[in-house]
């Protein structure tokens, strides 16, 4: 009991954010326990009722129908905890869309392409008087809410956090339903977006005295040793009255040591209204924000009033200086630093658009891994945990808004981006849009750019304003306006042409490269979609990224290029169709796992000495034909040997890579590096044996027991001699033991349509043709209650209003009605929902009770011997539930039934070698243990712990 109860407030804990326990401000994640089914775009009854009523929630204030109703019945849905993604959940299907790697959703499945969740809260009676709020952070798309049947508002895109104050629908010390519904039915990009809650969800709580959402801003100067800070603070009085108060500014550093504090005058604010105050502050010796030390500190905004403080607001930033150059390139902390980017879209292997928050972290490391120092979040505002990865792990970051325009419309998505995100250090510049074929190259994109621009630099002066640009240069479009221009693709125009034109715009690539490999495979085969990972420009309109590298390296005015792309995501199979259904830009697979390109990068993007030899050297079959072998390195030379015979020694030239044509031996091909003339490294590519052993490791060793945190688990398998076998595809399934679920598997091959999620199945079965007849007592009743009597002569059930006078003459009611149940799987459980119909009901199924005087409704799991695959009957005999007054509405649907069928055992082959299962903490302190099984291979396990 006792642990349970520490179990409780830890959780209770971790879910809030570190605020001053002083102040009502609370942030509390709401992710856990919500339940989920789907609903339709045109049918209203399977999109449960929703807006069918003669007042609709549009017409009345309150007036929710059908699904949105605090008292509609979910149990029979299904129950997760956000984020989710149900786009990936769904099989693979040719007629989905090649933008969202062909999962079934979109116009084709109207079946699964509206979600619904619903979830109760409680808020105590004490927090009457707060202002309350409920936060997303990104809901795809197209989302509405309500609480308590309250319509909160609509929000289009699928990618911007909203917030609704919900303070005057709560009911305080009670129950309060949340509903959401997403519409993924129509696409906003042209890649994979995912569908549903993807992001978290929050309950904010306030004083009505407040700093606002996103109200602060802090920018700085650094002269020599010190550092001006200037700081934005919004103060929202949203109580009735007139306050006076002060504001207090406190700095803290990465130790939590206070550097600097100032307090404001007294502030008087009116009801209603909002104040912007401003104020300076000088640090000593500041410790700057940059790649290598992403050093960040906080501010702490605290309102005081008669010596109490109201509200408590914490701002993370980072001190740092950027300038961009238009000769020069890019500068950070005044120290030059050629940008290495990548782009990348928010999915991921298992998990779609889903990705938690430990998710980012990782993908930005595989990213750090082979020297990257920036991201462009393409296209679409990022979840803001991706941007604390980035301050943390040091990343640069373009943030991008959607699409270009310059209606109110897309100028407040442009602030709700830039008011949101303006703190983050690692942001180095806001992209108001990409490719934007319609216009970029002409008049109309000038105006619009410059419209942006101008908007941007009204919110935020400290950065640059870019934009991706895809046309030729021209004299006209989007590169006469930009401060920064983004160039994608250098293939269809010179970048020193532009420079020549506008010497003092800056530039740099905002995507190069697009070219297409497949993890571990080196020779081409069409028909099974296999492209070899050697970097070679895909076709005439592409470059390889060596040579986009050499162009970009070369040029000091350019500040840097972001490859197309980091990851590999699903949609744009380019440059086949079905059945590919991910990408082949990426640097490394959907799971992270590295092309070789990798090396190539590392070799002249990080400060370490690399050297690696492509390919594998696997090539049964292929005994005295050529090879491509490649080296990626920075060393001086390589020499290769084959089974120890020198094949040559060759000299490397900066920003390129070392190539030889070897006939195929079996055996060991290995490469060995000189600097200097002295031997530095070898790297060694060796001929295996068949899969013998699974081998499972982790990423980590240790992960958080908190219910999200995830450990990655890279799962290959080694031959005899405990060689990694790079071309194994073994089936392998999964099994987990302790305080640590599978929440999804992949293994980065663009052609699987494996399963990315094992998850179970819930299906439904209502009540139908119910009718009904009047009789004397709850009890007797024998033969009308059996699976097969005839009730044709019955009346249909509540045909008459449900008034006293019916009352009167039907003491005892019984109805009769038939469901159909699925043929289930072994394991599957059958619930019965009960929603009751009568005062006091005996249940009849198929003649049996599982019922006697039920006064409430009740969950029921049916022993399944008493039901069949098909049409089974149910029988009720109620004393029935009357109106009170005219208007009240009597229940009529008895309830339903739910087959639950257990998820299957996780499994996924490998694919050229390798495969990944992720793997979260479920909240509970222990040891995960995962183990892998395959056939007649050794099996494998890793343990991770969930600790504190
Ligand atoms: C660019 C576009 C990217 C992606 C890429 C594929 O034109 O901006 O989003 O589609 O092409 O080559």
């Amino acid at each position: 009991m006792k642990t349970k109860i520490f179990l409780m407030l830890f959780l209770a804990c971790s879910i809030m954010q570190a605020q001053d326990a002083a102040t009502p401000r609370e942030h509390i994640n709401i992710d856990k326990s919500w339940y989920f089914a789907f609903g339709h775009p045109s049918d209203s009854k399977k999109d449960f009722n929703n807006g069918t009523a003669y007042f609709s929630y549009l017409a009345k204030a309150g007036y929710g129908d059908g699904v949105t109703t605090p008292k509609f019945d979910n149990r029979s849905w299904r129950k997760l905890d956000l984020p989710h993604d149900w786009a990936v959940e769904q099989p693979f299907d040719e007629k989905g869309s090649l933008s969202h790697g062909f999962k079934a959703i979109g116009y084709n499945f109207p079946d699964a392409s509206i979600g619904w969740y619903r979830k109760n809260i409680t808020v105590p009676a004490s927090d009457l008087g707060k202002r309350i709020t409920l936060a997303f952070d990104g809901v795809f798309r197209n989302s509405i809410v309500w609480v308590n049947g309250h319509y909160l508002g609509l929000e289009p895109s699928g990618y911007l956090g909203f917030e609704y104050d919900i303070s005057a629908y709560i009911n305080y010390g009670g129950d309060n339903t949340i509903v959401v519904r997403a519409d993924a039915m129509m696409e906003e990009g042209w890649f994979y977006e995912g569908a549903g809650i993807y992001r978290h969800v929050w309950l904010n709580k306030t004083h009505n005295l407040h700093v606002a959402t996103n109200g602060t801003f802090v920018t700085n100067t650094v002269n020599g040793n010190s550092a001006t800070l200037n700081i934005e603070a919004t103060v929202n009085n949203d109580g009735l009255k007139a306050e006076n108060f002060t504001v207090t500014q406190t700095i803290l550093d990465a130790s939590g040591k206070t550097v600097a504090t100032k307090t404001t005058g007294k502030v008087n604010l009116a009801s209603m209204k909002n104040e912007l105050l401003t104020t300076n502050v000088t640090i000593q010796n500041p410790v700057l924000w940059d790649i290598e030390n992403p050093y960040l500190y906080t501010l702490k905004t605290t309102i005081v009033q008669d010596n109490k403080t109201v509200d408590s607001y914490i701002t993370t930033f980072g001190i740092r200086t950027i300038r961009f150059d238009a000769n020069e390139g890019f500068f950070l902390n005044g120290k030059h630093v050629k940008i290495k980017g990548t782009n990348n879209h928010q999915d991921h292997a298992g998990v779609g658009s889903a990705l938690p928050d430990d998710l980012q972290y990782y993908r930005i490391r595989q990213l750090k891994a082979f020297g990257s120092n920036a991201y462009r979040c393409s296209h679409n505002p990022p979840t803001p945990e991706l941007l604390d990865a980035c301050d943390r792990l040091g990343m640069l970051v373009i943030d991008e808004h959607r699409l270009m325009g310059i209606t109110q419309t897309h100028l407040n998505d442009v602030k709700r981006l830039i008011d949101r995100d303006r703190n983050h250090p690692s942001i180095i510049s806001w992209s108001v849009g990409n490719e934007e074929w319609g216009i970029e190259n002409k008049v109309e994109g000038a105006r619009i750019a410059t419209t942006m621009q101008a908007y941007v630099k009204s919110l935020d002066t400290t950065r640059p304003v870019t934009a991706a640009f895809s046309g030729r240069i021209g004299s006209q479009g989007i590169t006469t306006v930009m401060e920064l221009l983004g160039i994608n693709y250098i293939v269809n125009k010179s970048t020193d042409e532009q420079h020549k034109l506008f010497p003092n715009q800056s530039l740099w690539g905002t995507e190069e490269g697009s070219t297409n490999a497949t993890r571990g495979a080196y020779f081409r085969d069409d028909t099974k979609h296999i492209i070899p990972a050697y970097d070679k420009a895909p076709n005439s309109n592409f470059i390889s990224i060596e040579d986009g590298w050499k162009h970009y390296a070369s040029r000091p005015y350019l500040g840097g290029m972001f490859i197309w792309t980091g990851f590999d995501y699903r949609g744009e199979p380019t440059p086949y169709g079905w059945p590919s259904i991910t990408s082949y830009f990426g640097m490394v697979d959907l799971c992270g796992f590295p092309k070789d390109d990798t090396w190539y990068l590392k070799s002249w993007w990080a400060n370490e000495t690399v050297l690696h030899l492509l390919p594998h050297w696997n090539w049964q079959g292929k005994e005295g034909q050529p090879i491509e072998v490649w080296a990626y390195s920075n060393c001086d030379e390589v020499e290769l040997f084959l089974n120890k015979k020198s094949l040559g020694k060759k000299a490397m030239q900066a920003n390129s890579h070392l190539q030889w044509e070897v006939n195929y031996a079996p055996g060991t091909l290995e490469a060995v590096g000189y600097k200097n003339g002295k031997k530095v490294l070898t790297d060694k590519a060796q001929t295996t044996k068949g899969a013998e052993t699974i081998k499972v490791s982790s990423d980590k060793n240790k992960i958080t027991a908190n219910g999200s945190s995830l450990a990655m688990i890279t799962v290959d398998v080694k031959d005899r001699n405990g060689l990694h076998v790079p071309t194994a595809d073994n089936e392998i399934t999964f099994s987990i033991k302790g305080p640590g679920k599978i929440i999804g598997v992949g293994n980065g091959n663009p052609t699987s349509l494996e399963k990315d999620r094992f998850i179970e199945t819930i299906e439904v079965a209502a009540i139908e043709g119910l009718k009904e007849k009047i009789v004397q007592s709850l009890d007797g009743n024998t033969n009308e209650v059996t699976a097969n009597y005839n009730d044709a002569s019955w009346d249909a059930a509540f045909k008459d209003d449900r008034t006293e006078e019916f009352g009167k003459k039907a003491p005892v009611v019984l109805y009769r009605g038939t469901f159909t149940l699925p043929q289930w799987q072994k394991g599957a459980t059958i619930n019965f929902f009960s929603n009751n119909v009568g005062v006091e009901e005996t249940i009849y199924i198929n003649g049996t009770a599982i019922a006697t005087k039920l006064k409430e409704s009740k969950e029921f799991v049916i022993d399944q011997s008493l039901v069949h695959a098909g049409k089974n009957t149910i029988a009720i005999v109620a004393t029935p539930l009357l109106k009170k007054r005219p208007w009240d509405i009597v229940n009529s649907n008895p309830g339903l039934f739910q087959i639950v069928t257990p998820a299957p055992a996780w499994k996924r082959k490998l694919f050229n070698g390798l495969a990944q299962v992720i793997v979260q903490s479920t909240g509970e302190v222990g040891d995960i243990i995962l183990t892998a099984t395959s056939g007649s291979l050794k099996a494998g396990s890793v343990t991770v712990k969930a600790g504190q």
